[in-house]
């Protein structure tokens, strides 16, 4: 009985946080919390919407100046998954994102649900 207690509470902490162990987030929880050279999906999609233009020389989204950064929304009608893989294997590479391959088709199928 007295050992019911503390294996209680450890059950409960560790199907509670468990999440925090998780390695593999759902493709949402990529796009807004995946880690490339200038932060996640969303710094620049915001939303899945367009943040503006990609300017290389200043590294910063701006309005004018540098390459559009496309609108998410409905890219999944436009395109398909295998092509959407083959963009975020291409933001992988531009912006330096630590993502697997299973990483890499769950964004996709988030991204083609936008
Ligand atoms: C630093 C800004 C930036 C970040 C961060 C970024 N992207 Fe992009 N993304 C772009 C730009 C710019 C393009 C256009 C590339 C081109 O046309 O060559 C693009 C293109 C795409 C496309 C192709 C869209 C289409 O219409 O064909 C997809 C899909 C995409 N990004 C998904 C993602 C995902 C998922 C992430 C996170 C892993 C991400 N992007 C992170 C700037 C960014």
């Amino acid at each position: 009985m007295k050992l019911f207690i503390p294996i209680l509470f450890i059950v409960f902490f560790i199907s509670t946080f468990s999440f925090l162990f998780a390695k593999d987030l759902p493709g949402k929880d990529l796009f807004y919390n995946s880690k490339g050279k200038y932060g996640s999906c969303n710094h620049c999609h915001i939303n899945g919407g367009s943040g503006g233009r990609w300017n290389f020389e200043t590294q910063s989204v701006d309005q004018e100046e540098g390459k559009k950064i496309p609108v998410l929304k409905g890219v999944g009608k436009r395109k398909d998954e295998e092509q959407i893989k083959r963009s975020i294997q291409l933001m992988k590479k531009m912006f330096d994102f630590k993502l697997t391959d299973d990483q890499i088709s769950k964004l996709a199928e988030y991204v083609g649900t936008l």
